[in-house]
């Protein structure tokens, strides 16, 4: 029979330390604190058997950064992340303030760890929230008063929703759900998306990474190129389309080395 490891006292009842969690995982990889032993193990494995792995996850992060400039650059002051994560550094909030905007966010996550800390994180910033919701109810959560009290939809919003779907399998109706949610999104509104490719890998190579993937809280559904650019319908891309994450739109600060893991990127201007 396993032990149930000890929960830290930042814990709540509701998290499993024994299932290893995408979340916690990610926090591991960005030198986050708030992971459980089996996370660091599953994360160090992985970076044993893909090396590039870490590197990869602060590329997402280093995106992440960027696209919220061109959002603003483009007038947006409205954020809505979702699969935000457990926030280590360098959130939409801390973006927003180091670049002097005076904007909302709204974090979304169905990982218990990222909405407690998320909570206590932004406890005294009235512009920013966590909620714990799941992707597949976008429709009824963007319509909830927790949002709506952040989020005006009559006026452009930016909605970023990184690295996530390559753990939303097509019984999650991905593409549904991102086209009803672009249905209230009003014209000039953008939607950022990061995602796992499962391009340029022999299928042995891509079946043992989904393997270890199953052994999480959430197996992965990597997708093509174009699977990923039809996640954008209603969208149009802006330049340079979808692509590995370190090519969109670099500036002086974006870590050019090779080796990256695929991990496609691109934002689109709701039409
Ligand atoms: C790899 S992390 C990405 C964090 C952040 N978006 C970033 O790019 O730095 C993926 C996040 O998606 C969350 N997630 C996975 N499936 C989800 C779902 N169905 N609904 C909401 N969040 C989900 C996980 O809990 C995790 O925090």
């Amino acid at each position: 029979m396993s032990t149930v490891p000890q929960l830290p006292d930042w814990a709540d009842d509701d998290i499993d330390p024994r299932v290893p969690s995408i979340a916690r995982i990610y926090d591991h990889l960005l030198g986050g604190s708030h992971n459980f032993a089996v996370d660091r193990e599953w994360a160090d494995d992985l970076e044993r058997r893909w090396p590039g792995i870490t590197q990869a996850t602060w590329a997402n992060r280093a995106f992440l950064r960027r696209v919220v400039g061109y959002c603003v650059r483009a007038g947006i002051t409205q954020f809505l992340d979702i699969g935000s994560g457990i926030p280590t550094a360098g959130n939409i909030h801390e973006i927003l303030t180091e670049l002097g905007v005076n904007g909302q966010v709204v974090y979304v996550d169905n990982d218990p760890v990222a909405f407690l800390m998320g909570r206590r994180i932004l406890a005294d910033i009235p512009w920013a929230t966590a909620i714990r919701g799941d992707f597949r109810e976008l429709d009824t959560l963007v319509r909830s008063p927790e949002v709506t009290q952040h989020i005006d939809f009559t006026k452009p919003v930016a909605v970023l929703v990184l690295s996530i779907l390559h753990v939303v399998g097509d019984e999650m109706d991905p593409h549904g759900v991102l086209g009803r949610l672009g249905a209230v999104l009003t014209p000039g509104s953008r939607l950022a998306i990061s995602h796992f490719t499962n391009e340029g890998w022999s299928a042995e190579r891509l079946e043992e990474l989904l393997e270890l993937t199953r052994s999480t809280t959430t197996p992965g559904r990597p997708r093509s190129a174009a699977e990923i650019t039809a996640l954008f319908d209603g969208f149009e891309l802006v330049e340079p389309g979808v692509v590995q994450v370190p090519l969109w739109r670099p500036d002086a600060d974006t870590p050019q080395e090779a080796g990256y893991l695929d991990w496609l990127g691109g934002v689109g201007v709701k039409r």
